[in-house]
């Protein structure tokens, strides 16, 4: 045995003395001033501001700003920001026909991996001691990520995608290019605020990817390009989809114990609660809620609500001493459904905001660069004497 058990998860490697443990769980691999939180309060802060104040008071662009160059702007530094953003909002031709080739019935999520990756064919300089090159990026990305998501919808309806307009702004312009309609205020508001809330939250799975594929010095798309791949997961970014089928299969508050209940009793996760950093109610999820609710009072209600808000004061009861509580993913698919957004575009969009993390964290790596190489634990057979072809038995896999 090269591995033991040391208590708790951590296995310590005979040999050599190295520690693992799982998933990295309370390892720090970097430090960051970008955002904090407090997993026992249900705290969140972006560069020292509180998640609450944000999203009262700041915009997804705003905030992104701040996010990315670590102060809120001045006015006139957010006009040149926002107009730069609105300048790139539209992309080349050459990858809206791109997109056409790609299959009618694929992920959005994977649509939006290999566009977002082909920007850098487009913008290949790789200048990234260049501030003027950082700014651009920053801007392209920010611009030019959610024009690919509604893109590749219209795409996979047979429809050319439409262009974004000048006189909309961020949130609005996309849910117009999504559903071609201008979207009502309230639903462009609530929606930016939904992107804010996602907008960055420390080093989870994509922006550890992200900061990973930073640390080699390659080019900015390829840095989103790779998170956007890591958010994809059901794990990640992915369960709000999970979330909703969830509660459709649960079907009628009444059920919500019972499929709880079976839910524990058969070891199965429940989606969309649970968090490696909070052991109380995940604090985007109160906003969400309440967002979810501002939209019914005004769009008309969502029987599935009534499923999750059931299932959540159950889920008080039987998950709530393990602190596992609902996170980010529980009511944002909600929301969503009612902006009438098709439910495998919930991760993209997810990855419309999220894009303001990785950069601000794709910047600050370029700060303090190390390339990233962690240690591992070999768990293999031991040196062995070459076998030629003819003497082999029980070849792996036969
Ligand atoms: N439903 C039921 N039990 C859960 C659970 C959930 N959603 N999340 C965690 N648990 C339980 C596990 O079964 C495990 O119990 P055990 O110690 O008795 O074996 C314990 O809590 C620890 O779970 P683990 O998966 O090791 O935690 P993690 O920190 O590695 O994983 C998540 C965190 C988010 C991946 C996990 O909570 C999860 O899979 N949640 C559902 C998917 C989801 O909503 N993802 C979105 C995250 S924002």
């Amino acid at each position: 045995m090269v591995v033991s058990q040391t208590g708790g998860t951590e296995i310590r490697h005979e040999r050599t003395g190295l520690v693992f443990r799982p998933g990295l769980e309370g390892v720090p691999a970097t430090q960051s001033s970008i955002c904090d939180i407090d997993g026992l309060q249900g705290r969140l802060s972006y560069r020292g501001y509180s998640l609450d104040d944000l999203a009262v008071h700041s915009s997804f662009l705003e905030t992104t700003y701040l996010l990315i160059w670590g102060e809120l702007p001045t006015p006139q530094q957010f006009r040149d920001f926002e107009h730069e953003v609105q300048m790139h909002r539209r992309v080349s031709f050459r990858v809206r026909d791109m997109m056409k080739c790609f299959p009618a019935n694929g992920h959005p999520m994977d649509a939006l991996q290999s566009s977002a990756a082909s920007l850098g064919l487009f913008y290949s300089r790789r200048a990234i001691d260049d501030p003027q090159y950082i700014y651009d990026a920053v801007v392209r990305l920010i611009a030019k990520i959610p024009t690919m998501v509604a893109a590749f919808q219209l795409i996979r309806k047979g429809q050319d995608p439409i262009q974004p307009r000048d006189d909309l702004a961020y949130s609005a312009n996309f849910l117009y290019m999504l559903t071609e309609q201008e979207p009502d205020p309230l639903a462009s508001r609530i929606f930016d605020r939904c992107l804010i809330l996602h907008a960055e939250h420390s080093l989870n799975a994509s922006t550890f990817s992200a900061r990973v594929t930073a640390s080699t010095l390659t080019d900015p798309y390829a840095v989103v390009a790779s998170a956007v791949g890591t958010l994809a997961g059901p794990l990640h970014g992915g369960a709000n989809e999970d979330v909703l089928a969830m509660l459709e299969e649960i079907g009628t508050p009444e059920q919500a114990d019972s499929y709880l209940e079976s839910a524990v009793a058969s070891k199965r996760k429940v989606m969309g609660f649970g968090h490696r950093e909070y052991k109380v109610k995940d604090p985007r999820a109160v906003i969400l809620q309440s967002l979810a609710e501002e939209l019914f009072a005004r769009f008309g209600h969502d029987e599935l609500y009534d499923v999750a808000h059931a299932l959540e004061t159950a889920a008080a009861i039987r998950l709530g001493p393990k602190g596992i509580y609902p996170n980010v993913d529980f009511y944002s698919g909600l929301v969503y459904r009612k902006l009438g957004i098709p439910r495998d575009l919930f991760t993209p969009v997810f990855a419309i905001s999220r894009v303001a993390g990785w950069l601000a964290h794709w910047r600050e790596q370029l700060g303090a660069n190390r390339i990233f190489r962690p240690s591992q634990i070999y768990t293999g057979t031991s040196m062995r004497h070459w076998v030629p072809a003819d003497e082999r038995v029980n070849a792996a896999g036969a």
